[in-house]
């Protein structure tokens, strides 16, 4: 009676398995790190020279000031893969992060294609991306001799990999690829709004290779984690963190003139669900309809840098995914039921 009891609420309120839950450190952490992401997007870090303070969008946590740009590389080939190498001397890491789509160049790299063998970086059976993997390629020597330099003249940092949306598929690779090359690095991933990068076996190598290590953050009803589903044969790596919060939108729109960050921690610990994979229904696969609007406010207004272009990035975003689906915009069309078979009722 009772165990019929607790399953019928275990069905009812989605309840986190045992030990799951995100702790105020982690939550700042989380919050802390968006703000890494947030600066790939800035035009400003992308300089060169010796000691450069890191930019951030306006109030991003405070930052300024305290994170030391040593290496950057922009628009490199026909991806224009972009990135920072940075330390931050506070919280004793070093800082490597990816910028997510600003061109459509960048998204011709979702449209290049689908798996390419990644046994290299991930063993025997391993698939990626094949545009996501020549993304990182392009960049892979540069990102590994400049953070090996680093990490000789930091041996107690710990190592941060992130990046937003496509920056977010560019993280993993690059958090597989160098788990790979020194495994005893202490390092830690966190990615926003990635959609999938590989197959089970990639998504597994990341697990493996960085248990709690591993934060993977969708929003709400964001469509992008949705992409390259499982119709691909691509898997999500776990576990998921999956805000909850509907009030970071508000406390943004509020404050869109000035691109601030919201009132202090409108993302509370317990709107996240820390939910296993690599699929679970409880986090972004659960909505029926899907709102790109949810894509850049992950904490904060992630590609707030990125705003000052012609068009924004949420409507090159979106001319980009109809293209990708070779779909008219439609306001009427749900992205997620398209993109995922699971929402359209069964696994492949
Ligand atoms: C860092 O990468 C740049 C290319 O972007 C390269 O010229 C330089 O030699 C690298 N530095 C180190 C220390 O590996
Ligand atoms: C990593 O550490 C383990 C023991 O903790 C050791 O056996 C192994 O040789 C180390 N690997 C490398 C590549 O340093």
């Amino acid at each position: 009676m009772l165990l019929s009891f607790l399953l019928f609420l275990h069905v009812i309120f989605i309840i986190p398995p045992c030990g799951a839950t995100v702790n105020s450190a982690l939550l700042a952490t989380l919050e802390r790190v968006s703000g890494y992401a947030a600066a790939a997007y800035c035009r400003t870090n992308y300089r060169s020279g010796a000691d450069l303070p890191a930019t951030f969008p306006p109030n991003t946590f405070d930052q300024d000031g305290f994170c030391e740009i040593v290496h950057s590389f922009l628009n490199v080939n026909e991806h224009d893969t972009s990135g920072l190498i940075m330390l931050d001397h506070t919280n004793e890491a070093i800082i490597i992060t990816f910028r997510g789509t600003i061109s459509h160049t960048d998204w011709n790299t979702n449209l290049e294609g689908l798996q390419y063998d990644a046994s290299d970086i991930c063993g025997e059976g391993c698939i990626a991306h094949s545009g996501f993997l020549a993304s990182w390629e392009s960049v892979a020597d540069n990102v590994k001799s400049n953070w090996t330099s680093v990490l000789q003249q930091y041996p107690q940092y710990d190592t941060i990999i992130t990046g937003h949306s496509l920056g977010g598929t560019l993280a993993h690779i690059c958090a597989a690829s160098l788990k790979k090359m020194r495994p005893n690095a202490t390092m830690s991933l966190y990615t926003y709004a990635s959609p999938r990068v590989g197959n089970l076996i990639f998504a597994n190598s990341i697990n493996e290779g960085f248990g709690n290590n591993n934060h993977r953050v969708t929003h709400l009803n964001d469509p992008v984690p949705r992409l390259l589903g499982r119709l691909f044969g691509f898997d999500h790596t776990s576990p998921e963190y999956h805000i909850t919060s509907p009030h970071i939108r508000k406390a943004l729109s509020a404050n869109k003139k000035t691109l601030a960050k919201p009132a202090n921690l409108v993302v509370a610990a317990d709107d996240i669900l820390v939910l296993p994979g690599p699929e679970n229904e409880a986090g972004s696969l659960r909505y029926s309809c899907t709102n790109i609007e949810m894509h850049d406010e992950y904490f904060i207004h992630i590609a707030a840098c990125a705003v000052d272009s012609k068009t924004s990035l949420l409507s090159r975003f979106a001319i980009d995914i109809c293209h990708i689906l070779l779909l008219c915009c439609n306001s009427g069309l749900k992205f997620g039921t398209m993109w995922d078979p699971v929402s359209n009722g069964g696994h492949p």
